[in-house]
């Protein structure tokens, strides 16, 4: 078994010879000198040292200009005119957006860059995000995680336990300027900065957490949970105590601790967690965690010194990037799994085989494993020791998966149903914009394939699963969709090109499908929410949601877009296509930060005019979270067990 564990970045020491990059100079009043080297700083410090860059219009129009160019190849972008219900929330109008940046004026690189994070975040779609690595360098950290339990917002019950998991520094600060939080544990929660809990609760969901189109997903996002990182337990602080961007310096709580009856207000201190490049001042902060990076951009895969990757084919990802995991600590130990794990368990897949003998649980943490091959095996395994000890009921949990390889995704979703069903994953189309056409019929001139290029009709097939010729042009002819009212050229629709596998694939189902049940927190990303919309659609599998707001829906899947591409990935598009020139293509930046979009549609198969991530599916189980589940995945699954499998029922809809 894993031990409750801490992995930690960011620290480290000092480097030595910076470059010298153009960054304001200092007389003595260096707000970066007075924290670099430091690890944990009191917040209104590290905030001095963010906004001590003042705003360069060269750098603003850059940065701008990239996105606005990116932003040609967002899949979604006619949807967010005017959003479907009930993702009506993110409903904007992304080109005034962009306009009315450009027209404001800033006075700090950190406000321009606080808008257009915000402007993206309220996209809620993970896939589609501004990541500025200059402002993304802390994690604001507050030592009273919230949770809903019941009808409740809490802190939670485990503050104690988990924050004890930190680097002794945590708590020494805390100690230091005399400020209890340990008795905070458990209380409950009346107002948060002035604000009912549960409004506190839906303002951050609607303003920090912005992966998921779903409100009620976001809930989730905002409260701590458990999940795996890397490959261990662990539980995440949640994004009102745990934010990326830093802009607070203490939240004031209306609440009333544990043994007591009486409301106190109490303001509870952020302590910054620097997870960001070493620095000594502000010139070093500036090249080392904003200033363009030899990785920020893309390569030209044709030149002798950027060729393929090991020949081997590149392989879509569709995740979110959750910047949580860098201050990544362990489920504390008394919530740990006690059953021992199966085979197969030493990556990011846990199985355990219930007390009844006859569930077997597969903790499915992630679809990016760093052996692709070995997430293959490892479900090979488990589910062999499940069928050898006669296990006929599965519990899939995905809480809190971010997603990953795509193919990996079609993979388990074929394990667990068979060969025999034939393609396992969805339709799917990219944008035929004039960029995209120039690419494309470029590589195709060029004789390029699947080696170096994402775009290449080899990386698909037709719709009768046969793959396409890399000369293949996919956009001749275009499909011309209507979303909101606009013309909107996509491609030709296409599969995944996913088999062989890499084990062997049996031809029926590993289970009867009717005995299969997923479970989560609909925090479930990308290739994730594609694998359980598959499972849903396809077989009708029983989706049991936790927590969310007393009354309100959590729709099982997350952002279900399809494969993403980096900023430097979609450069590298351009440049291997010889059309960095074209006066539509977006400037490399000149900063540290990735604009990354999501570039291809998948399509539902109940719907086939319909891109997935617009479909509202709701699970036919939605279950609150309790003082037992919220941090316990064994006492959640023996849970679900019993409501899913034996005689019991959830409130569904
Ligand atoms: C603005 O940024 C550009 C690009 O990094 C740099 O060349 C220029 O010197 C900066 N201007 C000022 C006033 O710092
Ligand atoms: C920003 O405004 C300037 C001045 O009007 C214009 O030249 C530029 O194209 C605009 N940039 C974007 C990305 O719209
Ligand atoms: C609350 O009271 C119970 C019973 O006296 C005690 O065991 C527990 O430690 C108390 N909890 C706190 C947080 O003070
Ligand atoms: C990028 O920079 C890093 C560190 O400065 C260096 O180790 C690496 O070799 C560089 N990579 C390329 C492709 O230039
Ligand atoms: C499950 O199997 C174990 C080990 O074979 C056995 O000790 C236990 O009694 C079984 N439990 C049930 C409910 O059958
Ligand atoms: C678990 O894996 C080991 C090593 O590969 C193998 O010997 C054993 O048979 C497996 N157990 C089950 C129950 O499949
Ligand atoms: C599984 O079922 C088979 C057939 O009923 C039986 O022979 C075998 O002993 C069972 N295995 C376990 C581990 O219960
Ligand atoms: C699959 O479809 C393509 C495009 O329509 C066609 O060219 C090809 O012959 C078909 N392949 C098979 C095996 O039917």
């Amino acid at each position: 078994m894993p031990t409750p564990s801490l992995f930690f970045s960011g620290l480290l020491a000092l480097s030595a010879g910076l470059p010298s990059l153009a960054a304001p100079s200092y007389g003595s009043t260096d707000p970066c000198a007075k924290i670099g080297g430091q690890t944990f700083v009191a917040p209104a410090d590290a905030i001095a040292c963010q906004k001590s860059f003042p705003l360069n219009e060269t750098i603003k129009a850059n940065v701008l200009n990239n996105i606005a160019r990116v932003f040609d190849f967002f899949t979604f972008e006619d949807y967010y005119l005017h959003s479907p219900y009930p993702f009506q929330e993110s409903t904007t109008n992304i080109r005034r957006d962009i306009a009315r940046i450009n027209a404001t004026k800033y006075a700090t690189d950190y406000d321009l860059n606080k808008d257009i994070y915000d402007f993206t975040t309220e996209l809620n779609d993970g896939h589609t995000r501004w990541f500025p690595d200059c402002y993304n360098s802390y994690q604001n950290l507050l030592p009273t995680p919230v949770v809903i339990l019941g009808n409740e917002v809490v802190v939670a019950p485990d503050a104690v336990e988990f924050l004890s998991l930190m680097p002794p520094e945590f708590a020494q600060y805390y100690a230091n300027i005399g400020f209890n939080w340990q008795r905070l544990a458990g209380a409950r929660i009346l107002r948060i900065d002035g604000l009912p809990a549960f409004s506190y609760v839906d303002k951050i969901a609607s303003t920090v957490s912005g992966n998921y189109l779903d409100h009620g997903v976001r809930v989730n996002s905002v409260v701590s949970s458990y999940r795996i990182s890397g490959t261990s337990f662990s539980q995440r602080f949640g994004d009102l105590a745990g934010p990326s961007f830093l802009t607070q310096t203490h939240l004031t709580f209306e609440l009333i601790p544990v043994n007591s009856t009486r409301p106190e207000t109490v303001n509870v201190p952020y302590l910054a967690n620097f997870v960001g490049n070493p620095f000594t001042d502000g010139p070093s902060y500036w090249a080392n965690n904003c200033a363009a990076k030899n990785t920020t951009n893309g390569v030209d895969h044709r030149s002798a010194s950027h060729t393929k990757r090991d020949g081997k084919p590149l392989r879509p990802m569709a995740k979110i990037i959750d910047l949580a995991p860098k201050t990544a600590v362990g489920l504390p130990g008394p919530f740990l799994p006690t059953l021992s794990p199966v085979n197969g368990s030493e990556g990011v897949i846990k199985s355990f085989i219930l007390p009844d003998n006859k569930t077997g649980v597969m903790f499915v943490g992630s679809f990016e494993p760093d052996d692709y091959v070995g997430f293959q095996t490892d479900t090979v395994a488990a589910i062999s020791q499940f069928q050898a000890a006669n296990v006929t009921h599965l519990i899939i949990d995905l809480t809190n998966n971010g997603g990953g390889y795509v193919c990996l995704g079609l993979f388990l979703h074929q394990y667990l149903a068979g060969m025999g069903i034939g393609y396992a994953g969805f339709q799917s189309t990219n944008r035929a914009n004039p960029l995209a056409k120039k690419i494309l019929a470029s590589d195709i001139a060029q004789g390029l394939n699947d080696q170096v290029s994402y775009y290449t009709a080899d990386d698909f097939a037709f719709l009768n699963n046969t793959e396409m010729p890399a000369s293949y042009n996919y956009f001749e002819p275009s499909s011309s969709e209507f979303v909101n009212g606009k013309s909107d050229p996509t491609s030709q629709r296409f599969y995944d090109v996913c088999t062989p596998y890499n084990v062997p694939v049996p031809d029926g189902p590993a289970f009867d499908l009717k005995n299969v049940a997923i479970v989560g927190n609909g925090n479930c990303a990308s290739t994730c929410a594609l694998f359980s919309t598959l499972m849903y659609e396809r077989h009708g599998t029983k989706m049991a949601m936790f927590g969310g707001k007393p009354g309100e829906h959590v729709e099982f899947k997350g952002m279900a877009g399809n494969q993403v591409l980096e900023w430097a990935d979609l450069d590298s598009e351009i440049k291997t296509a010889g059309l960095k020139d074209d006066p539509l293509a977006p400037p490399d930046l000149l900063v540290s930060s990735n604009m990354r979009v999501n570039w291809r549609t998948a399509w539902s198969w109940l719907d086939e005019t319909k891109p997935i991530a617009f479909k509202s599916e709701l699970p036919q189980y939605h279950f609150p979270y309790t003082i037992d589940t919220y941090n316990n995945p064994q006492n959640l699954w023996t849970f679900a067990a019993k409501e899913l499998f034996g005689a019991g029922h959830g409130y569904g809809y």
